[in-house]
Order: structure tokens, then C-alpha cells, then sequence
């Protein structure tokens, strides 16, 4: 078998008709929403790359933290033969635990994008060459079928990626992820915490304006992909603190009244003035809320471990026998 192997289970056009079933219902609802996946074209990707490293934005290197201290916990508490990484990316993060699981055979990332998926490989076996690469290009929130590596497998979900998926929508993944686990194997979860809201605030409006350009660039992706006549500098960057829900939420308000046309959906969209489009909910969390909502789709806490700022989480989960 070669080292390398990928499979494709979207079929090429998917992202198209996503994104317009998406733009449809989302332009249209009231209030308007769009979901954050549409962020990550190529300069979606480099913006955000690009937040990971601004002062403000903490949860990447509070998790890095935690995945260099704790992955050998990991190991020692799955002895894990393959590693599924869903929404893997670069890759980048994933080190740390591919390092410390000193038995493994097979890494399986996931993600939608065929082009990261193969530069991470490209990079993983350069340095791993007897390692198994078997990658998926397949949209995470989507029923997974795994390829045949040998146990235990850890699944895991880093990031606070979770955060971007709505309570009901996390309840339907999570049950998603138990469904691809035997009794033995294991998930990995990085969740950000709930913590003082200026420093959330901050997080998600930096002085710089890169998470600015960032919730942005998503009208520059509507603007090339469904040709929207939109000028990103018609509307403000909005992040706020929902302290009900425990989310943050980045909108985008129209700085005067005006009408965005889809002609490729047959769409005009009117926005009055300071009228805002909900953009992303980042969700933060805390340790009994985690506990609860592992264990109704199926999954114990096992392990809960947290930078030493107690900003960010990582959860091991087991299955609930
Ligand atoms: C990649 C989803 C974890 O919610 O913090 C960063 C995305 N949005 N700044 C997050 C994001 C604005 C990020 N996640």
C-alpha cells in the first residue's frame, strides 16, 4: 500500500451549490446570517493564519500549550494506532500529538480543502515516510465513513472549531463523532473557555484590523464566486459578547442603507442602514457544559486539561460503556 492515499467524498461542484443554498437562505432570513466556513478561500486561510499570531488572539497558542504539555497524556491514555483529525488543515498543531503517539500507524486528516490536505501530507511524510497517510476530503459536519486502519483511533477536533457550530448543530456532530468510534477509542476536543468579555472582545477585534479584513474578505468570496456587486467597505466590522448564549458574535452592519444583487441567484438584497449580517458565532464553554453535551451524544469525559492561564481546553472522551 502506498504511503499516501486520498479520497474524495464531495463531489467537485459541492462547494458551489453549498455556498448559493447557503447565500439563498442566509440573505434572506431576517436577521441575516451567513455561516463562517464561507471565510477560508485562499486569502481567508492566509487572514486567518495571520490571526493566529496577532497578540490579541490567545486560543491558538493557549492550545498549542496544552498539546505540547499534555500529548504524551494522550498517548498514555489511548495508545493510539490511527489519528483522524477532522478540519486538520495544515496540520500544523497536529505535531505535537503525531510525535507523542509513539505506536502510530495511520493519520487520516479530513478537510474540504484537497490543496491543504496534500501539502500537509507532502510535508508529514517527507519527514515520517513510514507513517500512513490516508487523507479525506469531506466536510467534518457530514456522516464520516473512516477508512479500515488498525485501533485504537483517536478522533480529534482542535481548535474551538466546535465553537462555530450552534448548540443543536453541536448535539447532531458529536453523536456524528461517537458513531465513528469502537469501544476503546477516543476523542480529542479543544474548546476555548468563557472568560473575562474584554478580553474575548479583543480577541475577535484587534487593534491591527486583520479579523476585520477577515470577516470581510467573506463578501470578496461572494463577490468572485456568485458575482455580488458588494464593496466590503460598505459595512463595519462588528464582534460582540452574547453573556446569555456565551458566544461571540462577528456581524457585519451596512454603514448606509443599500442593496446587494446576486444576479447569478436572482437576488437583491436590501439592508438598511446599520442593518448587520451575522457572520460567525465562536461559542465559549466551560467544563460541566462540555461534560453534558459529550455525554448525551454518548461520550465520557475522561481527561480535561487547560493552559496554565485557564483560557483554552482540551477534553479526552471516551465511549460511555
Ligand atoms: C477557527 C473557528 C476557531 O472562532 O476563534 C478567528 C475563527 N474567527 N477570529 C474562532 C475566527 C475570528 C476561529 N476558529
Amino acid at each position: 500500500m502506498s504511503p499516501f492515499e486520498l479520497t474524495r467524498t464531495l463531489p467537485e461542484d459541492a462547494t458551489g451549490a453549498a455556498l448559493r443554498a447557503d447565500v439563498l437562505h442566509g440573505l434572506t432570513a431576517t436577521p441575516k446570517t451567513l455561516p463562517p466556513k464561507w471565510f477560508y478561500d485562499a486569502r481567508g486561510s492566509e487572514l486567518f493564519e495571520e490571526i493566529t499570531r496577532l497578540p490579541e488572539y490567545y486560543p491558538t497558542r493557549a492550545e498549542r500549550e496544552i498539546l505540547r504539555d499534555r500529548a504524551a497524556d494522550v498517548a498514555a491514555a489511548t495508545g493510539a494506532r490511527t489519528l483522524v483529525e477532522l478540519g486538520s488543515g495544515s496540520s500544523d498543531k497536529t505535531r505535537h500529538l503525531l510525535d507523542a503517539l509513539t505506536g502510530l500507524h495511520s493519520y487520516v486528516p479530513v478537510d474540504v480543502s484537497e490543496s491543504a490536505l496534500r501539502g500537509a501530507a507532502d510535508a508529514l511524510l517527507a519527514e515520517r515516510p513510514r507513517l500512513h497517510v490516508h487523507a479525506l476530503v469531506a466536510d467534518f459536519t457530514a456522516r464520516l465513513a473512516l477508512p479500515k486502519t488498525p485501533g485504537p483511533r483517536v478522533v480529534a477536533f482542535l481548535g474551538g472549531t466546535i465553537g462555530n457550530l450552534l448548540p443543536a448543530e453541536r448535539a447532531v456532530f458529536l453523536r456524528a463523532v461517537r458513531a465513528m468510534l469502537d469501544p476503546g477509542d477516543a476523542f480529542v476536543l479543544g474548546t476555548d473557555l468563557v472568560k473575562d468579555e474584554s478580553v474575548l472582545v479583543r480577541a475577535y477585534d484587534d487593534a491591527a484590523g486583520v479579523t476585520a479584513e477577515f470577516n470581510k474578505n467573506v463578501l470578496a468570496v461572494l463577490a468572485r464566486e456568485l458575482g455580488a456587486d458588494v464593496d466590503p467597505a460598505d459595512f463595519d466590522h462588528v464582534a460582540l459578547w452574547d453573556r446569555r448564549a456565551e458566544w461571540i458574535e462577528m456581524r457585519l452592519r451596512a454603514r448606509s442603507a443599500l442593496t446587494v444583487k446576486i444576479p447569478e441567484l436572482g437576488l437583491a438584497v436590501p439592508f438598511e442602514e446599520g442593518e448587520e449580517l451575522r457572520t460567525e458565532v465562536s461559542a465559549k464553554f466551560r467544563r460541566e457544559g462540555v461534560r453534558a453535551e459529550l455525554a448525551a451524544a454518548g461520550l465520557t469525559l475522561a481527561h480535561w486539561w487547560t493552559d496554565a492561564e485557564g483560557r483554552f481546553a482540551l477534553s479526552l472522551a471516551t465511549v460511555a460503556g
